[in-house]
C-alpha cells in the first residue's frame, strides 16, 4: 500500500479531488493532509473525509526536521504538493527525491517561479495575450517550479476570456488529470 501525504495551503479543491479519486483504491491511500495555514479550507475538507491533518509552522518547517520524522512515523512514501506555497526545504527534497510532485497552473517553464501562483499566473497569461494556457505536473526540486515535467494539459484561450475564465479552465484540467497522473506514476 502506498501512503501519500498532500501538502496544501488553500482551499484544497485539488486535494479534494485526489482524496475522492483514491477513496476505495486498494494500493493507494491518502494518509495525511499537511497545511501551513491553520484556517486553510483544505483542513475541514480533509476532516470530512476522515483524512488525518497536520498543521505546521514556519520555524518548525525550516529550522527543524520534525515534519520528516512525522512523515516517516506515518510511513508516507509519496508527497503531493497541491497549492502549497512554501518552498520545500532541502532536507525534505532529499528525503523524497523522485517521490514528490507539484502542480502548477500554467505551461511551465512559462509563468513559473517565486510569486507566480494563483491569479498572478492567470493575469500574466492574459496580459501576454497568449492563445493557450494549461497545467503542469512536475517533480519537485530545490527551486520553485523547476523540476522535470511529468505531464501537461492545455486549454485554448479566447480573446474575450478574462483571467478568471482562464483560471476556471485551468482548474478543470487540474481536477481531471492530477489524480490519474499520480496513480500512473505509482502503479507503473
Ligand atoms: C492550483 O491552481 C494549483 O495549480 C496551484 O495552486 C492551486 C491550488 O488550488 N499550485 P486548490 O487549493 O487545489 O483549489
Amino acid at each position: 500500500m502506498h501512503r501519500l501525504a498532500i501538502f496544501a495551503s488553500g482551499t484544497g479543491s485539488n486535494a479534494k479531488k485526489i482524496i475522492e479519486y483514491f477513496k476505495d483504491n486498494a494500493h493507494i491511500e491518502i494518509a495525511l493532509v499537511v497545511s501551513n495555514k491553520k484556517d486553510a479550507g483544505v483542513l475541514p475538507m480533509a476532516q470530512s473525509h476522515d483524512v488525518p491533518q497536520l498543521v505546521i509552522n514556519r520555524s518548525q518547517f525550516y529550522d527543524t526536521q520534525s515534519i520528516l520524522d512525522e512523515l516517516k512515523t506515518q510511513q508516507i512514501d509519496f508527497i503531493i504538493l497541491a497549492g502549497f506555497l512554501w518552498l520545500i526545504p532541502n532536507y525534505l527534497v532529499n528525503a523524497y527525491g523522485g517521490r514528490m510532485v507539484n502542480i502548477h497552473p500554467a505551461l511551465l517553464p512559462k509563468y513559473g517561479g517565486k510569486g507566480m501562483y494563483g491569479m498572478h499566473v492567470h493575469r500574466a497569461v492574459k496580459a501576454a495575450g497568449d492563445k493557450e494556457s494549461g497545467m503542469t505536473i512536475h517533480w519537485v526540486n530545490q527551486q520553485y517550479d523547476e523540476g522535470a515535467t511529468i505531464f501537461q494539459a492545455r486549454c485554448e484561450i479566447n480573446e474575450q476570456d478574462t483571467a478568471e475564465d482562464i483560471a476556471k479552465k485551468v482548474l478543470q484540467l487540474e481536477h481531471k488529470h492530477f489524480a490519474p497522473v499520480v496513480e500512473k506514476i505509482l502503479l507503473n
